[in-house]
């Protein structure tokens, strides 16, 4: 049961990894991409809830830039997949007030998926309810290396690079840092996503795969995270 009052902190931005699609289209004997079509209903599911405990900023990982490794027949299905889920799910989207940002490169990704996705920005821009980042094609380190190229390129002297600056040439300049960050399936790792930004995140980990990952399990990570003590390198008060 979902008990609110239970809860005293919320976090203002999650990052989900949302894994595990994979394995839990396998363990029904299903095809891989089965589980992928199952993850994206579940996301639908995840960012109400997000927007019904009134969470400000949500980062999803869609695509990391290791997943071009992946057979094509994967690939594509996931790229046709999230066109679908553009189509279908801006109405709601645009009910709900997400306004959503894409992090990533977007060379490499087919021309109609971006399309739909610079059609899904530009219609949603002025939304301001939660803001969504789609990380798609991103990778922390690629994330690094273009914003080092940029501030280079725009000619900054050395003495003028701080931790600010970076910040500003990341693809999430504007959005603060996520305070929790949600990993299912299992594993325990960060896979290149968010790597600057996420120098203080609060880690959750759970076995559930993610098309299976519900409005339960989002509570359940909400209150461990309200029950974390953040001390971001200072001492405990009292
Ligand atoms: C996550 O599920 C979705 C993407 C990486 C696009 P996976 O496809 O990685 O699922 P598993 O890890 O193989 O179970
Ligand atoms: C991370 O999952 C990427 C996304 C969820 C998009 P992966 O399944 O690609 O990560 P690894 O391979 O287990 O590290
Ligand atoms: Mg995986």
């Amino acid at each position: 049961m979902v008990k609110r009052d239970e809860i005293k902190n919320l976090p203002r931005h999650i990052g989900f990894i949302m894994d595990g699609n994979g394995r839990w289209a396998k363990k029904r004997g299903l095809p891989r991409l089965a589980g992928h079509r199952a993850g994206a209903e579940n996301l639908r599911r995840i960012l109400r809830a997000c927007g019904e405990w009134g969470i400000k900023y949500v980062t999803i990982y869609a695509f990391s830039t290791e997943n071009w490794g992946r057979p094509e027949e994967e690939v594509k299905g996931l790229f046709s997949l999230m066109e679908q889920f553009i189509d279908r799910e801006l109405p709601e989207l645009m009910k709900n007030g997400v306004q959503v940002r894409h992090i990533g490169r977007m060379d490499g990704v087919p021309e109609r998926l971006q399309e739909k996705i610079r059609y899904l920005l530009e219609s949603t821009k002025d939304n301001d309810k939660l803001i969504l980042c789609i990380a798609l094609n991103y990778g922390g380190r690629a994330e690094i290396v273009d914003a080092v190229r940029r501030i280079i390129a725009e000619g900054y002297r050395p003495e003028e690079v701080d931790e600010e600056l970076i910040s500003r040439y990341l693809y999430t300049a504007g959005i603060p840092d996520p305070d929790l960050i949600i990993r299912t399936a299992g594993e325990m790792r960060i896979s290149n996503f968010l790597l600057w930004q996420s120098a203080y995140a609060e880690y959750y980990s759970t076995p559930t795969f993610w098309p299976d990952f519900n409005e339960q399990e989002l509570y359940k990570a909400l209150l461990d995270y309200s029950r974390r003590e953040r001390r971001f390198g200072l001492v405990k008060e009292g």
